[in-house]
């Protein structure tokens, strides 16, 4: 592809920036009662202002686009579209999202957009959400509603944001609604439902006759194991059906994973909601390419002994703890005494960037590739003029992005990069303080904007990279 058609961009989701969160119609999400009422809000913020996009989404799409950006990734709230999940649409929220995407286009920006970052209705939350099969049927009905309001003008859709990671933190960890901990069961279940939702909306796309592509994208969770681990294989397999192959497999391939229901009953969890009928369905419904998500690798090893646990820190600096989990039997995830982490305990690893996107393409061929978000999340702290000089994202953005270029190098097709996030916005459990913005937004004052070092240093990226031989 030529170089000034690949795209550079950021990506924001509703929930995270839009605030706005009873107006125009908007019914209530899952997140909104979450973070209003419980106890495991533990920095007891919400989204209800987050930085305020519904209202300075012009300011913002002007900013990226003076950047250089030539893309915005954005989700769209169900809960402003269908209040009650089903039925009703509210022409507020249609109005809301037709504003933003005809501002991109007016900018020259490529919309790049997701019907679903997390944010469920209430009202579906409380029939039982993703471990429903009904649901699958609901997001098809409001996916349609979507197609079919801006589907003239946004070419590239993806379904779902993060299949696994969103059922992991909502059904293993327990730290997103509706917090259910270590639930094998529900997690394998909702993923399920989800690609099942994506294949029906990716079916129901091409039957409208919309010209654009449909995707899916993964939280990349390229396995890597620890060189004193004994049973290599077998861990590479299960890992892998834990963390990559039911998404990817369905989604890429169109079949479920040949392994996975052996998997299931052997270890006792329940498969009672696959129905082999869907296998039409898996295959009609294939996604148009992958949308990958790269932060970081699946680094692991043997299982050494105790029970199931998982290992999460939502609490920054304030806590020693590093991501990971231990499965009974199964895995471990350990730590490389090599490679630095960032002070919620998760990894930074540039070289997953390349080692994923080559294991995709000898896995699934050449799928065209977003890298769909990348980022770095810290604490910051502005200067008297509100700038922010943040070096270490920089550093650590650089060191990705070069190994994305290595990669399309070797022949990867990567067609576009964007950046998590285009400004400071809500970090789901995290609360604020994680920023990851190249814009700075002064919570505290108006939500004004300040572009910090990393926005300029994006700008110049970009056009280093474009004016590069073809
Ligand atoms: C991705 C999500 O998992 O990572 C984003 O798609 C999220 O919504 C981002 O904000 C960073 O994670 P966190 O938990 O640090 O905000």
């Amino acid at each position: 592809m030529r170089r000034k058609d690949f795209l550079w961009g950021s990506a924001t989701a509703a929930y995270q920036c839009e605030g706005a969160w009873n107006l125009d119609g908007k019914g209530e999400g899952e997140w909104d009662y979450f973070n209003h009422t419980s106890p495991l809000n533990i920095n007891n913020v919400s989204g209800d202002v987050a930085c305020d996009f519904y209202h300075h989404y012009k300011e913002d799409i002007d900013m990226l686009a003076a950047g250089g950006q030539n893309t915005f990734r954005f989700s769209i709230s169900w809960a402003r579209i269908m209040p009650e999940g089903r039925g009703r649409v509210n022409q507020q929220g249609i109005d809301f999202y037709n504003s933003v995407i005809d501002y991109c286009l007016e900018k020259g920006v490529v919309p790049n957009v997701t019907l679903f970052h997390y944010d469920l209705p209430l009202t579906l939350a409380e029939e039982g959400g993703w471990a429903r099969r009904e649901i699958v049927d609901d997001f098809t009905e409001y996916a349609k509603v979507c197609f079919k309001a801006f589907g003239d003008r946004v070419k590239i859709w993806v379904p779902i944001n993060e299949l696994r990671y969103y059922s992991y933190c909502s059904n293993m960890v327990g730290n997103y609604p509706p917090n259910h901990s270590l639930d094998f069961d529900r997690f394998f279940k909702t993923v399920y439902h989800e690609v099942l939702a994506c294949a029906k909306a990716a079916i129901a796309y091409r039957k409208m006759g919309c010209d654009g592509q449909i995707g899916i994208v993964h939280d990349n969770s390229n396995v890597d194991l620890a060189p004193e681990t004994k049973e290599k294989e077998r861990i590479r397999i299960i890992a892998n059906l834990f963390y990559n192959d039911l998404v990817l497999d369905t989604a890429l391939k169109g079949t479920l994973p040949g392994n996975l229901i052996p998997f299931l009953q052997e270890n006792g969890i329940d498969w009672s909601y696959i129905r082999f009928e869907d296998a039409v369905t898996f295959e009609k419904g294939k996604s148009d390419f992958l949308g990958l998500n790269v932060y970081n690798r699946m680094y692991l090893t043997d299982y050494s002994e105790g029970e199931t646990e998982v290992f999460h820190n939502n609490r920054g600096a304030g806590s020693k703890k590093k991501e990971g989990i231990r499965i009974k039997n199964w895995f471990e995830t350990t730590v490389d005494p090599t490679t630095k982490r960032n002070l919620w305990g998760r990894e930074i690893y540039p070289q997953c960037m390349y080692d994923a996107l080559m294991e995709i393409k000898n896995k699934y061929g050449d799928i065209p590739i977003y890298i769909t978000e990348n980022g770095h999340g810290m604490y910051e702290k502005a200067d008297e003029n509100g700038n922010v000089e943040d070096d270490e994202r920089i550093d650590m953005m650089q060191g990705y992005i070069d190994k994305m270029l290595e990669a399309m190098d070797d022949g990867v097709d990567v067609r576009g990069y964007y950046a998590w996030s285009t400004m400071d916005l809500y970090s789901w459990i995290n609360g604020f303080e994680k920023r990851y913005g190249f814009v700075r937004v002064d919570f505290d004052d108006d939500n004004k904007r300040y572009p910090k070092k990393s926005y300029y240093w994006f700008k110049k990226l970009i056009e280093d990279y474009q004016k590069g031989a073809e």
